[in-house]
């Protein structure tokens, strides 16, 4: 692969007939994090798994922030590039379908970047505990993509207006945003887990 390539993770599928997972960790984790993950949400699917480039402290990020909730835009643009041509690539390379992304806080940003940036990489999305992750973006066309967006009702990094924001610009898109509020923070609950596997279950028999 090219420069833009991300040190990733992959695991074949091992069933046909569930759309690729894109794994997208959150600040501070890295490739291996989310791979579990996956295969409860979506057993037999192959899994991509990459990277982040950026570095916080040395905690790996899928973009550079000014500071906690306050992106760098120009960062965002760049990186989520860089991300749908790794994708582009990986697709190539594994012989893949285009990917469902299941991102987790950061990684659900750059995912919901990806989707108003390069609507086209992706067949749909899980966001965990995502934001608005451009203040300005482009008109996107995700016509009828499926979006499973789940906030923390009590999550202190992400405000509840900032999330129903983002499902509404998603909504405005074309998507098909579900949209719930977990009694939960900004850390992942099993509650995450049964709603992701019940909503990807779903996805995949519409398709079938
Ligand atoms: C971000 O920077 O993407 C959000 O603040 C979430 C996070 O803490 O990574």
């Amino acid at each position: 692969m090219t420069e833009t390539s991300f040190i990733h993770r992959f695991e074949p599928a091992t069933s046909a007939g569930s759309p690729p997972l894109l794994l997208l960790h959150g600040t501070g984790g890295d490739e291996n994090d989310l791979l579990g993950l996956g295969k409860m949400i979506s057993p037999g699917a192959a899994l991509l798994s990459p990277r982040g480039r950026v570095l916080e402290h040395g905690m790996p990020r899928f973009f550079r922030r000014l500071a906690e909730g306050v992106f760098d835009e120009d960062d965002v643009r760049r990186r989520a590039r860089e991300l749908s041509e790794f994708v582009v690539e990986a697709r190539k390379q594994y012989g893949l379908a285009a990917p469902v992304a299941v991102g987790f806080s950061n990684g659900a940003n750059i995912a919901a970047a990806l989707l108003l940036l390069k609507p086209d990489v992706l067949a749909g999305a899980i966001l965990l505990r995502a934001m608005v992750p451009l203040s300005d973006p482009p008109t996107a066309d995700l016509a009828g993509k499926p979006v499973l967006l789940l906030s923390g009702q009590a999550d202190p990094i992400v405000p509840a207006g900032n999330s129903e924001r983002l499902a509404a610009r998603l909504t405005q898109a074309g998507a098909s945003v579900t949209h719930r509020v977990l009694p939960a923070g900004h850390q992942l609950s099993q509650a995450d887990v049964t709603l992701a596997r019940g909503w990807i279950a779903n996805v995949e028999a519409r398709a079938a």
